[in-house]
């Protein structure tokens, strides 16, 4: 596992969106696996100034996102099917029948990735408590696309930044991507910002096998794998 350490986040999130770029341009298709939350936006904020400024075109690229609430209107505010809308799908010329989500018969999601050729490039944030996806302390490291229970802490977290602190606005329950599911990607690049982080990247870097009390720590096992994160994400390593 690399660790690169970037100053700040802006930095940090462009450095990785041209990476991404890069990979678009050089692939006659590649399939991208995106992630939601906090930790992204910026890096989707670069990628959308790429496609103004640079033009790197997104017609084949297929995107498959690795978690939705599970119940929620794939219209309202708290999905993420619109987070992905608003912050990146609708700014780019990306195909939205390309865009895909795991979908509450998990498994499919899992044979849909490998019928349409693996993900190229997953983007990973990691929750406080280690989790990866909405794979939460206790998921097992063969588990594939399925419905999970959201912890306290993460519908807490959640609350405070998306859900003006309302805690029972928050679903309780997800679909999320599988840790072995996430572990069939070709590439990772994993994502921290902000001292909240600091513990959880110290942990991983600490980490040397899979303890199910720490998802995160399966990507000790995964050969091509890079966390890049701001110094206040390193400020305990
Ligand atoms: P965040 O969430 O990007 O909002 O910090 C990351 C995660 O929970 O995986």
């Amino acid at each position: 596992m690399k660790f690169i350490e970037f100053k700040t986040e802006l930095e940090a999130a462009k450095h990785v969106s041209e990476i991404i770029a890069k990979k678009i341009k050089s692939n006659h298709k590649i399939n991208l696996g995106l992630a939601t939350g906090s930790t992204p936006i910026t890096l989707y904020k670069c990628l959308v100034e790429d496609h103004k400024h640079n033009h790197t075109s997104w017609a084949n690229v297929s995107t498959f996102n690795l978690d939705e609430y599970y119940g929620v209107d794939y219209k309202s505010d708290a999905s993420y099917h619109k987070f992905m809308l608003d912050q990146l799908f609708k700014h780019v010329d990306l195909k939205l029948e390309n865009t895909h989500f795991p979908e509450p018969k998990g498994a499919d999601f899992d044979k849909l990735i490998k019928s349409l050729g693996g993900i190229d490039l997953q983007i990973l944030g990691i929750g406080v408590n280690g989790h990866v996806g909405f794979n939460e302390p206790g998921s097992d490291a063969h588990s594939l696309t399925r419905i999970v229970d959201l912890t306290p802490l993460t519908i807490k977290v959640n609350a405070d930044k998306f859900f003006a602190g309302k805690m029972n606005e928050v679903p309780k329950q997800a679909i999320s991507m599988g840790l072995a599911s996430i572990m069939e990607s070709k590439e990772i690049i994993l994502l921290a910002f902000g001292k909240d982080k600091a513990d959880a990247i110290a942990k991983l870097k600490k980490a040397t096998t899979f303890k199910a009390d720490f998802p995160a720590s399966i990507l000790v096992n995964h050969k091509n794998i890079t966390v890049i994160y701001d110094k206040a994400a390193g400020s305990d390593l």
